[in-house]
């Protein structure tokens, strides 16, 4: 998992959103998760500026993560382990999915 620290999305709260994360994933930035399925880093632009901050998990890029969103999403990527139709699915606007 691959979170952008760079100018726009620090500006937007990568940083809090990272420490969330941390929180949530119980494993600090650099390291992998307990059940060896997340690995928390932080990245420069990954060009998707305008949409900070902004994660990058296997081949989709999550917009718009909002620290306070943090649990609720790494809810949602931990339900995605057993979802074959993962990375399939159309983003629907206005919806709880980030995955855009
Ligand atoms: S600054 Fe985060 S994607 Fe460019």
């Amino acid at each position: 998992m691959r979170v952008c620290r760079t100018l726009s999305c620090a500006l937007r709260g990568s940083y809090a959103l990272m420490s969330e994360l941390e929180k949530s994933l119980n494993c600090a930035r650099g390291e992998t998760s307990p059940d060896g399925n997340f690995t928390l880093e932080f990245v420069e632009c990954i060009a998707d500026c305008g949409c900070g901050p902004v994660v990058h998990v296997d081949r989709s890029m999550h917009e718009n993560v909002k620290p306070e969103d943090a649990a609720a999403f790494t809810q949602q990527l931990k339900a995605t382990l057993t979802d074959p139709t993962y990375g399939q699915k159309t983003p629907v606007l206005g919806t709880p999915e980030w995955n855009g």
